[in-house]
């Protein structure tokens, strides 16, 4: 069999896409332990201001999700008849979307009441299903070698990014 490769394009899109999701997944898990902790909090309190952390953070990750979300349903769109890729990007978006409604100052003046919050609290248990099943269905899928080619550093002497616009309109052009 081949060794499996993914397109340059698609591996910046994902790759930064999957750090910054770690990052305001764990920096999201601060806030929640040291703002609201009414299911338990970390038997340690991080100091700083995570409320603004995380929101800079998810400044970063929303217009990269925009962007890699486009990729996954026109470039990438074959690739979203595997379920375990389809609920990934549905658990990214419900992420991105209900953080995008959130205001900063709820959680800083004690309201945890919002409809929103308890949405953006869901995708964040959503999340840490919905990666776990994605990884364990590449692996299932493809073993170590599909996995390691998400995060393969090589790049094929026609996958440059001057290659992308090409690849862009060839994926916009194919049918199914
Ligand atoms: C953190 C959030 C993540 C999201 C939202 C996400 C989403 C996606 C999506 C939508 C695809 C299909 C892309 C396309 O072909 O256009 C994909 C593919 C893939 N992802 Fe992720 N992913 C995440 C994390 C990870 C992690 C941590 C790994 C492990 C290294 C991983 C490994 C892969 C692999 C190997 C593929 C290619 C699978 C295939 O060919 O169908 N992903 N991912």
């Amino acid at each position: 069999m081949p060794r499996p490769y993914q397109p340059s394009l698609l591996r910046l899109l994902h790759g930064l896409t999957a750090v910054l999701v770690s990052l305001a997944w764990l920096s999201g898990l601060v806030v929640y332990s040291n703002d609201d902790g009414r299911w338990g909090r970390l038997p340690l309190q991080v100091g700083g201001d995570w409320i603004d952390i995380h929101g800079t953070i998810g400044v970063l990750l929303w217009p990269l999700a925009i962007l890699f979300a486009l990729y996954a349903i026109s470039v990438g769109r074959r690739h979203l008849r595997q379920p375990a890729n389809l609920i990934a990007l549905l658990a990214l978006a419900l992420a991105v979307g209900s953080g995008k409604l959130m205001e900063e100052d709820w959680l800083k003046d004690g309201q945890l009441d919002h409809v929103v919050y308890s949405v953006h609290l869901l995708a964040w248990l959503v999340m840490a299903g919905a990666v776990l099943t994605h990884v364990s269905a590449v692996l299932q899928r493809g073993g170590m070698p599909l996995l390691r080619s998400m995060v393969n550093l090589q790049v094929r002497a026609n996958d440059l990014p001057r290659d992308w616009p090409g690849q862009i309109r060839r994926a916009l052009t194919r049918r199914g």
